[in-house]
């Protein structure tokens, strides 16, 4: 991993574990971006640079960029609204008196030996980063980009710092987090689109002239559109091609944009969302933008989120829970809703144990007053009238059983129906003449205000700190609307959207810090904010309420499209599924729930001994290969066949072992066989399978493939293991 500094052409070359990210400063002082790609040699880049004529595109005002004759044949680290550059801008201005217009040159840079967090965001960890300093001089504004490369990952880490030394108060009405260039081609862009039980589906579409936008103004990233994108070529397939993908690490409304110009190059850009967007910054201020992670590969979507995965596990999802072995959760949700009793809930835990199972998880209505989804949000006091002796005497029966305990909260919210509302309805997001929407009947508490944070980070701390609990479930289950703070002045009330993630951030940052012992899992009515700026806090996140086989097989592929596997918890619930009716194989249920962090969400006093049995096989097993699916390298199958088969397989990165889930939707007759090749094995190794009872070289498996042979039934599964001979 280095960063270096060409003076005489002006070039930085950051280099990280197999890639090279190259931009040069030019004659009138612009980033001029260059290349992003697989490595290659510190060589002089100028005749990479575009020059078409007769473009009729505004010039650089007062002088020509040598070589270049207008701002969209340019590469660029960042775009500037007001002097001839029509293209998607990444920072836009406004003074007083009203002037617009911006130009940001160069003005020196530094390379940090330590990567620098962000104030009140989370961001990656790092190591070595490059400090670009742009200014405006007649601006008195200027933008520092700051890089870091990996030298165990293909991704770049940039983000903006926006600083206003005008001597006046500067308002911002776009401060996105980064600009970068692709080369001219045709490209298809994969999105991941979703609603609740249906999150993060895969789409691919041919990007167009004009701009590919996706965005959030929900002030929560959601699961209609997840903040990412991949910039693909054309016939860029799961395992061939180049492929580029761009997360951001935020959770509030964001903008992803990809615009192909009529000067050819692709332009990608984005951050926090500019709609319903300006900040104030006064003299003196700086504005720090979220992060965003730059990954390429060029071999395939499944390298990019390969390279993606590896950057989350190592450089962003809290350290300790890298390898370290995840609670194996029992959760009551699905099995008694809102209504249980100590009794209940005891005896379900009775027969979770010892089974493998190692944390109990009482999810919603264990406070205030919480018969059902209308009341008692906010009061995070436990309701003894229903839960007879209170929390301890279920921590005290579980501990009988050798079970920890986990805790259901939803920090963020009110209900209408709470001593809390009663007490300050202004706690809740609203403005003075509007009623407000509700959402699962319930409304957002007010974030940007410290005093309302106040009072969330002390009650839930003050559960956690009184009870023997080892794991929170930290549910989300609407965003705010009505996007209008009591205490914010009414020049600032645009800042609502990022004050409120500024917020998240310091509920998460107080809370997990004062319980280091604790586990937190995110959640957010399954994974509607499924993103890398909860992950930074969370190592897991439930990733849907759907746990239906046939759903979630396609939900968790697409959710493995840009996050590791580690990060998405999975359950076996009950058959007929609550969400689709469906009934399908307990065994297959557990094949799929072991690809990410398992456990179980149903009745457990309802189950079978026949499932018991397979219950404590399934964990035992799963235990087995736990490191290989925290760690492993995710090969998803292109779906060659008809999409009715499908398969992953989870390789070791030393390649000594791996294992393979094939899932197979219906059962039909007389349809060709499926070959599964397991990618990812060493050609050069020998392989023990023990289904197949055989012993094959890596290269007979990865050429010739298996033919699983599923039981006669529709969603049915099988695993193969392979361990190095
Ligand atoms: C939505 C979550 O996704 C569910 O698992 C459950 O915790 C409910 N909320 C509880 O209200």
């Amino acid at each position: 991993m280095a960063i270096y500094f060409d003076k005489e052409t002006k070039t930085f070359f950051l280099e990280g574990k197999s890639v090279t990210y190259a931009f040069f400063i030019n004659n009138v002082g612009y980033a001029e971006h260059l290349y992003f790609g697989d490595k290659i040699g510190r060589d002089c880049l100028m005749f990479t640079r575009g020059a078409l004529r007769g473009s009729h595109e505004a010039c650089v005002p007062g002088r020509m960029p040598m070589g270049i004759e207008s701002y969209n044949k340019m590469g660029c680290e960042l775009s500037f609204f007001g002097t001839g550059d029509f293209r998607e801008c990444t920072v836009q201005v406004e003074r007083e008196g009203g002037n617009r217009l911006c130009e940001l040159t160069y003005a020196g840079h530094e390379i940090l030996d330590e990567k620098p967090p962000i104030d009140g965001m989370p961001s990656m960890r790092g190591t070595r980063t490059l400090v670009l300093h742009l200014y405006d001089e007649k601006a008195g504004f200027g933008a520092d980009l700051f890089y870091t490369v990996y030298d165990d990952c293909d991704v770049i880490a940039r983000r903006i710092e926006y600083i206003n030394c005008s001597g006046e108060d500067i308002r911002l009405h776009r401060a996105y987090s980064f600009a970068m260039t692709l080369p001219n081609d045709k490209y298809d862009i994969i999105s991941l689109y979703g609603g609740w039980a249906n999150e993060r589906q895969i789409e691919r579409t041919p990007l167009h002239h004009g701009v590919f936008d996706v965005n959030s103004k929900r002030a929560c990233s959601s699961a209609c559109l997840n903040p990412f994108i991949s910039v693909v070529g054309r016939d860029t397939t799961e395992d061939f091609g180049t492929a580029y993908g761009f997360m951001l690490v935020y959770s509030s409304s964001f903008a992803l944009k990809c615009e192909h110009t009529n000067g050819g190059d692709v332009l990608v850009t984005g951050g926090i969302n500019d709609f319903d967007f300006t900040w104030t910054l006064a003299d003196g201020e700086k504005f720090s933008t979220p992060e965003v992670i730059i990954a390429h590969s060029s071999s395939g979507i499944g390298g990019m989120s390969r390279t993606l995965h590896d950057a989350l596990r190592n450089h962003l999802i809290p350290k300790k829970h890298r390898v370290a072995p995840r609670p194996i959760v029992i959760n009551n949700w699905e099995a008694t809703y809102f209504k249980f009793t100590t009794e209940k809930l005891c005896a379900i835990a009775d027969a979770s144990a010892n089974l493998g199972i190692d944390t109990f998880v009482l999810d919603d209505g264990w406070f205030g007053v919480r018969e059902n989804d209308t009341s008692g949000l906010g009061d995070w006091v436990v309701n003894e009238e229903k839960l007879e002796g209170g929390l301890d005497a279920v921590i005290s029966h579980l501990k009988g059983l050798g079970l920890k305990f986990g805790l259901w909260f939803e920090p963020e919210m009110i209900s209408e129906n709470s001593d809390i509302f009663r007490a300050h309805p202004d706690y809740a997001i609203g403005a003075p003449d509007r009623q407000r929407c509700k959402t699962r009947k319930q409304y957002a508490m007010d974030l940007t205000r410290a005093d309302v944070r106040d009072y969330i980070v002390n009650s839930v701390n003050s559960i956690l700190q009184n009870h023997d609990i080892s794991y929170v479930k930290w549910d989300y289950n609407r965003c705010p609307t009505e996007f209008m703070s009591a205490t914010l002045p009414k020049e600032r009330q645009r800042e609502f959207h990022h004050r409120y993630a500024l917020g998240v951030y310091d509920l998460f940052e107080r809370i997990v810090n004062a319980n280091p012992d604790v586990f937190f899992e995110g959640c957010a009515s399954g994974g509607a904010r499924f993103d890398a700026g909860v992950l930074a806090y969370f190592p897991q996140i439930w990733t849907s309420d759907n746990s239906d086989v046939h759903m979630r097989t396609a939900i968790q592929r697409g959710t493995s499209i840009a996050y590791p596997i580690s990060a998405s918890a999975c359950h076996i619930s009950a058959v007929p599924n609550h969400q689709t009716g469906r009934t399908t194989p307990f065994t297959s249920r557990q094949h799929i729930a072991s690809l990410g962090p398992t456990g179980y969400e149903l009745d457990m006093t309802k189950i079978t001994d026949e499932e018991r049995e397979l219950v404590k096989r399934h964990t035992e097993w799963y235990r087995g290969i736990e490191e290989l699916i925290l760690t492993g390298d995710v090969y998803r199958d292109s779906y060659r066949t008809d999409g009715n088969v499908s398969s992953v397989t989870v390789v070791a990165k030393d390649k000594s072992q791996a294992v393979t889930v094939c899932y197979r939707a219906l059962n039909l007759i007389n349809t060709s066989l499926v070959r599964i090749r397991p990618r990812g094995l060493s050609a050069s190794k020998s392989y023990y399978c023990p289904e197949l009872a055989l012993t094959l070289s890596g290269s007979t498996l990865l050429n010739v493939g298996i033919i699983p042979s599923f039981a006669n039934c529709d969603f049915a599964t099988l695993v193969y293991h392979f361990e190095e001979k």
